[in-house]
């Protein structure tokens, strides 16, 4: 039976997060689409025009024709499945494939309860994963719950998520979206539904194992960029040499490529490496270079906590006493994503050893990061007290002029700076009134 993209198709998005949201508005611009997930509150809150990641707006929500719900029956007839849930990694390092597992066989079983005239389904994964998993891993627990046959009676796809969420600039309509599918009626089907969404443009990937590998290594080179760049900023702070400006000096070749050193965290880049050394693993090969870098990138929060305690004993400051202010701690600049924050993870060692170490977090709902640390501060607060040590852990673009000028303006009030996104870059050593370290 012949597949094709038409108004009438039905599309269902399973996973409503950082992905799927977003996704679902976008198809349903098209089509009728419904977005479906587990959990009730955050599907109420969506219903009620709230997205709690703040990545679409009440606005958006409310004027999409879109219907959200919990109910898996939405699946049973769909004609596009697309699956965005999360695919994290278990404390030992390997992949944890439990919710695909249970968004997989829930697919199965719903399509079990189609009729036999209707035309094949096709379901695409979205989620980020190993070479390998769609087909071998999630069509045959498909295949085992609804009876069908993969690539005969359902298809699958597969088209990782590559925008960067809290950025503007690299959007679902502002970036190439790679695709592919089982066979060439697939990915024409594949093609011609996302071609609606993705105005920037399609890649169609050769196969499906090629889109999977391609995602995670986008990810990867990503992750051990920014693990040389780490090493190299430690090195030459042994020597005594400014790694920013060795940065700059190289960084006038055509093919020197600048990164930033910092902290690797949230739930993409020091998560998916150890989705491909897994599967590199099964088939025969153990890594050296990917799992060099993940060390590197890891041991960072531990790093820098041993840099600064090293830096208030050489500044004459007690770090147990000391008063001290933590500056942002989602794992990237202007979001609200708290998850695998590595500079959440400074922050626990720094409160670790003087609890009365204070958080500055403009970006997260405070009701949120309340759950997580209690020794939150207010803008006015921060106006209001003298630091001995301020630590910037995420340059968040909501920090105001005022509380940037109280603190490291002419007159600061703050004794230390130590600035691990290199925030203050262009900061003057002879004319400041602060001691000052930048990684
Ligand atoms: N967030 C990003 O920036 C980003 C970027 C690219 C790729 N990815 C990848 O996309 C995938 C999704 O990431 P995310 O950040 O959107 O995750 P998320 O945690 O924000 O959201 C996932 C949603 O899936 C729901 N869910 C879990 N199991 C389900 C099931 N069986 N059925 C229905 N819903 C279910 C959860 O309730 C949650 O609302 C991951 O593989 C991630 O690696 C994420």
């Amino acid at each position: 039976m012949t597949i094709s993209v038409s108004e009438q198709t039905q599309v269902v998005i399973v996973g409503l997060g950082y992905v799927g949201l977003p996704l679902t508005l976008a198809f349903g611009e098209h089509f009728s689409c419904t977005g479906f997930d587990i959990n009730s509150a955050r599907v109420e809150g969506i219903k009620g025009g709230h997205d709690l990641h703040r990545e679409v707006s009440s606005e958006q929500i409310k004027r999409s024709s879109v219907t959200f719900t919990t109910d898996p029956k939405c699946i049973r007839n769909a004609d596009l499945v697309i699956v965005t849930v999360p695919t994290p990694i278990t404390d030992d390092y390997e992949p944890d494939l439990n919710l695909l597992t249970s968004a997989s066989k829930l697919i199965g079983m719903e399509f079990r309860k189609r009729t036999a005239s209707e035309t094949p389904p096709v379901v695409v994964f979205e989620s980020t994963t190993y070479p390998g998993c769609t087909e071998d891993f999630c069509g045959p627990l498909i295949e085992r719950e609804s009876g069908l046959v993969s690539g005969d009676s359902f298809y699958l796809g597969y088209s990782p998520e590559r925008t960067n969420f809290g950025d503007q600039e690299h959007s679902l309509d502002s970036v190439v979206k790679i695709i592919s599918g089982q066979n060439s009626e697939v990915e024409q089907f594949i093609f011609d539904a996302y071609s609606k969404i993705a105005t920037a443009g399609l890649h169609l990937a050769e196969s499906i194992r090629v889109a999977e590998s391609a995602k995670v290594i986008e990810n990867i080179q990503r992750d051990l960029n920014i693990a040389l760049f780490n090493e190299l900023a430690l090195i030459f702070e042994k020597m005594d040499i400014d790694s920013s400006a060795v940065f700059d000096a190289a960084a006038t070749k055509w093919n020197f490529n600048r990164y930033a050193p910092g902290l690797v965290g949230g739930h993409c880049i020091p998560v998916d490496p150890y989705y491909l050394t897994h599967a590199a693993e099964q088939a025969g090969h153990t890594s050296k270079v990917v799992l060099a870098g993940r060390a590197v990138n890891e041991a960072m929060p531990a790093v820098l906590f041993e840099k600064i305690m090293a830096l208030c004993t050489e500044n004459g400051l007690t770090i147990e006493t000391a008063s001290i202010l933590f500056l942002g701690a989602t794992f990237k600049p202007d979001v609200s994503d708290l998850r695998n924050s590595k500079t959440l993870t400074l922050f626990g060692k720094l409160s670790g050893i003087n609890s009365t170490t204070q958080l500055f977090e403009p970006n997260v709902n405070s009701e949120v990061i309340g759950k997580i640390v209690t020794q939150l501060v207010t803008e006015t607060e921060v106006l209001n007290h003298r630091w001995d040590l301020v630590v910037i852990g995420v340059e968040h673009s909501k920090y105001s002029e005022e509380l940037k000028d109280h603190l490291f303006g002419d007159k600061s009030r703050t004794e230390l700076v130590v600035d691990i996104p290199g925030m203050l870059r262009d900061h003057d050593t002879i004319s400041s009134p602060y001691l000052y370290w930048r990684l």
